[in-house]
């Protein structure tokens, strides 16, 4: 019997597919069509939906935001994902909602506060998927000049996670009893303050919500540097990843779970999720034709370089396209997802990189009929380990057709060679995701 795996879902609250053939987007502001595409992948019993989030109109590509702007390119506009995820939970019941939220702009207590709340809401299925932000102008935009340095951010995360979880169980599991006989609604005796003095933070605490389904939310990163790659492996319960190819989606997989070792933890408590961008066709030849118009168009050229540029604040509109990049990039935002773009040392020209490579966002190609790539994806998680895949669109932008796709062709697909899921058998997105 095959190993199962998990699946979740990447996307953002932007403005979704509003003009290729098949799709009717671009006002997806009231989380309603959200919310069906939730749905749709609870019924195809996915672990979770999550929703990537930046904080800035990026001018990374070129000095302006017109590209960004002009096109809707996936980074803006776009809006926050915390309220969609309340939205969501309240409108399903199985699927874990995740959003993301970063350290450099929430302070601690009221990242917790929030969280704690949409757990509720979402009767435990929510997760937050933590980020320390990339972008000096993000940085800009809460009083910062710039973006302080990688390592620097990830000492101050370490310490915001040790201020929020004491903020999480400053709430004993017990501490509402409700007793009517004695009038008392909480034990206060339960209810603790944390008094955290940091380098970086304080806060008095105790949180003044009450202890969430969860008791904290299920937490996902993405660390790719060391640094960040530690600190997934000491909080994460779920990391997901960009590589790009099956022999580092393997060292990855084995480096985290080493490190979570060292950490004390049980690396299986962890769920390392690979991005991918499958292409679906009726036919093989289907599916190629369909990649081939995807990458084909000038649109598509642009609007990989101009979201490498806004993650990474490195101006690819001044390379030339049919040359090599001169140099190994380095960046202090995503320097992981610039590596697994730019594969140095490869000879590919930047419009190769983008075209004929897995490219920006895909740690392996999956091209083909449902039956070919639940194979391919089966073969994958076999070499590398586990654990499962982060599915996403080339763009990351999503119609109803790719959502449908993928739950009613591919995951019935995977079903069918009892790879992943068919029924969810625990009620929180944790318990869901060590259920195997
Ligand atoms: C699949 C994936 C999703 C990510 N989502 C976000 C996001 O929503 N917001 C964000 O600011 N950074 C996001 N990142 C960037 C990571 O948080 C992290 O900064 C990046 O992987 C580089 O790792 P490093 O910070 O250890 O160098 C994402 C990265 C990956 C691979």
């Amino acid at each position: 019997m095959a190993k199962r795996f998990h699946l979740g879902w990447f996307t953002n609250f932007t403005a979704d597919e509003w003009n290729t053939p098949f799709a009717n987007g671009g006002s997806p502001w009231d989380g309603k069509f959200y919310v069906e595409i939730a749905q749709a992948l609870e019924r195809a019993c996915f672990d979770y939906l999550m929703f990537e989030d930046k904080l800035s109109v990026s001018e990374a590509y070129g000095g302006t935001t017109e590209v960004y702007l002009k096109h809707a390119l996936g980074m803006v506009p776009k809006h926050d994902p915390a309220p969609l995820a309340a939205v969501i939970g309240a409108a399903t019941s199985h699927l874990g909602i995740v959003a993301t939220m970063s350290t450099m702009a929430y302070p601690p207590f009221l990242l917790a506060r929030l969280c704690s709340t949409i757990d509720h809401i979402a009767g435990g299925r929510f997760g937050w998927n933590i980020v320390t932000s990339a972008e000096n102008a993000a940085a800009q935009n809460f009083g910062m000049d710039k973006l302080p340095p990688r390592e620097l951010r990830y000492e101050m995360a370490h310490e915001y996670m040790d201020l929020v979880y004491r903020l999480f169980d400053s709430w004993e599991p017990d501490a509402v009893v409700m007793d009517r006989e004695t009038g008392t609604y909480a034990d206060f005796t339960k209810v603790h303050p944390v008094n955290f003095e940091g380098k970086y933070f304080k806060s008095r605490g105790p949180l003044n919500t009450v202890r969430s389904p969860q008791g904290r939310p299920t937490l996902v990163q993405a660390g790719g540097s060391p640094k960040g790659r530690d600190f997934a492996a000491k909080h994460a319960d779920s990391i997901i990843a960009l590589n790009s190819s099956l022999e580092e989606m393997k060292a990855f997989r084995d480096d985290v779970r080493a490190r979570a070792e060292g950490h004390g933890r049980n690396p299986d408590d962890i769920k390392v999720l690979f991005l991918v961008a499958p292409v679906l066709g009726a036919t093989e030849q289907d599916a190629r034709d369909k990649h081939a118009r995807m990458r084909s168009g000038s649109q598509f050229i642009e609007y990989s370089l101009a979201l490498m540029s806004a993650i990474t604040d490195i101006d690819f509109s001044k390379y030339e396209l049919d040359k090599p990049l001169p140099e190994r990039l380095v960046t202090n935002g995503e320097q992981g997802s610039l590596d697994a773009f730019q594969q140095w040392g490869s000879g590919k020209t930047l419009r190769e990189l983008v075209q004929n490579s897995s490219g920006a966002i895909a740690s392996i190609e999956l091209i083909g009929t449902p039956d070919r790539v639940a194979d391919k994806m089966g073969d994958a998680m076999a070499t590398v380990g586990g654990d499962g895949f982060l599915i996403t669109t080339p763009t990351q932008a999503i119609s109803r057709r790719v959502i449908n796709e993928v739950t009613e062709g591919l995951v019935p697909a995977l079903q069918r060679r009892g790879l992943v899921r068919t029924e969810y058998t625990h009620k929180t997105l944790r318990e869901n995701l060590r259920a195997f």
